[in-house]
C-alpha cells in the first residue's frame, strides 16, 4: 500500500471507531448528538493516524492500537470545542460547521467537552485487546498529556499570554504543552500498543517532537494565510484574540522555512530503522498541509 491509499484506509478504520463509541448508549438530552455533532464533523485525524504508524513502527498490530488513537482524538475533539468557546478563542466554525456552542449553547458545548474527555480514559480502560499494563501506561499517558502538565496547561499559558507580548521561549513552551503534548502522547499510544523497543521509542518520542512543532508553527502560519473555506474554521482568529504566535515573532517567511526544517529534523530522529516511509512523508505531508 502506498502513503495514500494506507492514511486513506486507517482514516476509514478511525472513522468507523469513533461512529461506535457512543452508538449504542440510550439517549440522554441532547449530549450524544453534541459530542458526535465535533467528534463525527471530519477533522484531519492526525493524531490517531499518527498512532496506527507508531505501532506499526514498532512491529505491532494497528487493530490493538486503534481504541488508544481515538482516545487522543476524543481528547483532541474536547479541546476543540472548549478553545472555541466565548471564554477562550470565541471562534463560530471548526471543521467547517458552527461550533458547538453556537448550535448547542455553550452550557452543552462544556458537558459535551467533558463527555468526550471522560469517555477517552472509558475507551482505554475497555481496549480488550491490550494487556492491563498496557491499558494502564496509555491512561497515565493520556492523562499526563491533556491535564495541566500538559494541552490544559498550554492553554492556560496561551490565554494569559493574550494581549501581552510574549518572548519566543514562551511561545515554543506554550506550543509544545498545548499542541505538542497531544500529538506526542498520540505516537507514544503506539509504542504502548506494540510494546516497542526502548530505542524505537525513543526515536518516535523525537519524531513527535518535532512533528508537533511544525504543525503549530503551520497552523499560526494558515491562520494568517489561508481561508476559511479551505481551513473550516475562522482566519484571523490569534490576531482577533491578540496572541503572539509563531508568525508576529518570526514573520511568515522564516515560520515556513522553520516548519521544512523541523520535519527534516523530525525525518532524521527515524534515521537507523526500519520501514519508517509512512511517517517520513506524513511529516513531509504537514509542510504544505492547507487545512
Ligand atoms: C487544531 O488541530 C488545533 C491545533 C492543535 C493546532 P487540527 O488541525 O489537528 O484540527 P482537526 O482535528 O484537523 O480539526
Ligand atoms: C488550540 O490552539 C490548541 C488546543 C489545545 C485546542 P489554537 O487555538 O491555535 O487552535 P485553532 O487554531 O483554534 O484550531
Ligand atoms: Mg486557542
Ligand atoms: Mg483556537
Ligand atoms: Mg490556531
Amino acid at each position: 500500500m502506498d502513503f495514500c491509499e494506507q492514511i486513506a484506509a486507517d482514516i476509514e478504520k478511525i472513522e468507523t471507531y469513533l461512529r461506535g463509541v457512543f452508538a449504542a448508549l440510550p439517549p440522554r438530552g441532547d449530549i450524544f448528538p453534541a459530542m458526535e455533532y465535533s467528534l463525527l464533523a471530519g477533522g484531519k485525524r492526525l493524531r490517531p493516524v499518527l498512532t496506527l504508524a507508531c505501532c506499526r513502527l514498532c512491529g505491532g498490530d494497528a487493530e490493538l492500537a486503534l481504541p488508544l488513537g481515538c482516545a487522543v482524538e476524543m481528547v483532541h475533539t474536547y479541546s476543540l470545542i472548549h478553545d472555541d468557546l466565548p471564554a477562550m478563542d470565541n471562534d463560530d466554525l471548526r471543521r467547517g460547521k458552527p461550533t458547538n456552542h453556537k448550535v448547542y449553547g455553550e452550557a452543552t458545548a462544556i458537558l459535551a467537552g467533558d463527555g468526550l474527555l471522560t469517555a477517552a480514559f472509558g475507551t482505554i480502560a475497555g481496549a480488550s485487546g491490550l494487556s492491563e499494563g498496557q491499558r494502564l501506561a496509555a491512561v497515565s499517558a493520556l492523562s499526563a498529556a491533556a491535564g495541566p502538565q500538559g494541552m490544559v496547561g498550554g492553554q492556560v499559558l496561551d490565554m494569559d499570554g493574550e494581549d501581552r507580548g510574549l518572548s519566543r521561549p514562551e511561545v515554543e513552551e506554550l506550543q509544545r504543552l498545548k499542541t505538542g503534548a497531544l500529538i506526542g502522547c498520540a505516537a507514544h499510544m503506539g509504542c504502548i500498543a506494540a510494546r516497542g523497543d526502548e530505542k524505537t521509542t525513543r526515536a518516535v518520542a523525537g519524531y513527535a517532537e518535532k512533528l508537533g512543532l511544525a504543525f503549530q508553527v503551520r497552523d499560526d502560519i494558515l491562520d494568517v494565510t489561508s481561508t476559511t473555506e479551505s481551513l473550516g474554521k475562522p482566519i484571523g482568529s490569534d490576531a482577533k484574540q491578540g496572541k503572539t504566535t509563531f508568525v508576529t515573532l518570526l514573520g511568515l517567511e522564516a515560520c515556513q522555512e522553520w516548519v521544512e526544517e523541523l520535519s527534516r529534523e523530525a525525518c532524521a530522529c527515524l534515521d537507523g530503522l526500519e520501514n519508517t516511509a509512512f511517517l517520513r512523508e506524513l511529516a513531509r505531508t504537514l509542510i504544505a498541509r492547507e487545512n
